[in-house]
């Protein structure tokens, strides 16, 4: 008879994980408050509010809200003066929009390998990738885990190098004790659906350096200057600001953020210590300065050959069966059809950029291999529950070991 619940089997889990997003009547009430308050833009004091309580959270001077993650980049990166002609290096493990931004100011990204036991962007792999054009290089903290800034910090010095940090999946991550997003020139966030703090969507550039934040609030609000008149444009920014609703789901949800924190800290190291004794699957590791892992992803290091060569997606496959919510995760950026097919579907970099552009020769073999055969990911969520969930995913995880040869007949 099939053990396994793909082949019809009884799954380890039928109970949905912790649920997401969180709310409860504080929500509700603060919805209300702005509602009746009449403002729901510009002006509107809660977004205020919220931007001084996340920068000081984050330990950094300024806070500026914005429309999502990518815009966040997108602004930052014109902010920071990056445009025609500038290279940025990215990392090839991260979303589309790391690298999407860099295109939409005109400059090109260039992707870089990542280390094989963190995911985060290799160091000696960026220094490789720098040229006379390279103005910058976007660090991401990928699953909320902090990337290796010490290196990185001291290349982008060596090379007058300006650094943005991703920090989209690592709100409350710490690096040497510091919050990701103060250690490079300036940091963004994403408040969408999936993330740890979440207005459904939304996005959040943080800085210390007051010229910038300024060029920053310039950017979101259609090129208006502080202290300058309504109609009176100086730059080319359209309008990214963050709506008063969500400001106010924002400010509650961090009421929230440092406990949810704490429990997804107790699960994680509760499913690393179980997976210790687990021959074929680990977790992803962190650098020793690495004070505070913000776990939006528990990435889980699948090892096909402890599976007798069990490809990662069929794995995956099988793992849901069980009941455990779980996705094989990226490709490598520069794989994706849209930069496969670059630069025809850019017109202007074919003029700018000629034969300088190719993204159907870049190799970068460890994140080919982590995307093809390793990473698999658990969601921010599933860490929020029991320690009971972190036991099925285990039980799981054995039971899929024990009857693999099932999956091949
Ligand atoms: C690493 C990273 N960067 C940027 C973004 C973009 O954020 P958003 O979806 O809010 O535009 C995301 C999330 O989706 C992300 O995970």
């Amino acid at each position: 008879m099939a053990q396994l619940a793909i082949h019809g089997g009884n799954p380890v889990r039928s109970e949905p994980f912790h649920r997401w997003p969180v709310f409860d009547t504080r929500d509700k009430q603060a919805l209300m408050e702005t509602l009746e308050s009449g403002k729901w833009g510009i002006g509107a004091k809660v977004t205020e509010r919220f931007e001084q309580h996340f920068a000081d959270y984050c330990g950094a001077q300024f806070a500026v809200s914005c429309t999502n993650g990518t815009d966040a980049l997108y602004i930052a990166l014109q902010a920071m003066g990056i445009g025609p002609g500038d290279e940025v290096i990215v990392p090839s493990y991260t979303f589309m929009a790391t690298a999407i931004s860099v295109l939409m100011v005109n400059a090109i990204p260039v992707f870089a390998d990542i280390d094989p036991e963190t995911y985060n962007l290799d160091p000696e792999s960026v220094e490789k990738q720098i040229t006379p054009k390279t103005k910058a290089m976007i660090p991401v903290h990928i699953a909320g885990n902090p990337a290796e800034m010490d290196e990185l910090m001291r290349i982008a010095e060596e090379y007058s190098l300006l650094v943005l940090e991703d920090c989209a999946q690592a709100p409350g991550a710490e690096w040497n004790k510091r919050k990701v997003g103060t250690i490079g020139h300036a940091g963004t966030f994403s408040f969408q659906s999936s993330k740890n703090l979440t207005a459904g969507e939304g996005g959040a550039i943080i800085t210390n350096d007051e010229s910038l934040a300024d060029r920053l609030r310039t950017f979101t609000n259609c090129g208006r200057v502080k202290g300058g008149a309504w109609y009176d444009h100086h730059e080319l920014g359209g309008n990214h600001r963050l709506g008063a609703f969500q400001s106010a789901l924002l400010l509650v949800g961090m009421e929230r953020l440092e406990g949810q924190m704490k429990q997804r800290e107790e699960n994680a190291r509760y499913l690393q210590s179980l997976l210790e004794g687990i021959d074929g699957v680990s977790f992803q590791k962190s650098y020793a300065g690495c004070t505070r892992h913000a776990y939006h992803l528990g990435i889980l290091r699948y090892q096909p050959q402890r599976f007798k060569g069990l490809a990662k997606s069929r794995f995956a496959e099988a793992l849901r069966k069980e009941g455990i919510d779980c996705s094989t995760g990226y490709l490598p950026v520069y794989q994706y059809n849209f930069f496969q097919n670059f630069p025809d579907r850019m017109l202007a970099y074919r003029d700018l950029y000629e034969g300088r552009v190719n993204y159907r020769s870049v190799q970068c073999p460890h994140c080919e291999r982590v995307c093809q055969d390793e990473a698999i990911w658990l969601f921010q969520e599933m860490l929020l529950g029991s320690k009971e969930d972190m036991d099925d995913i285990v039980e799981a995880i054995v039971k899929i070991q024990c009857h693999v040869s099932e999956l091949f007949e």
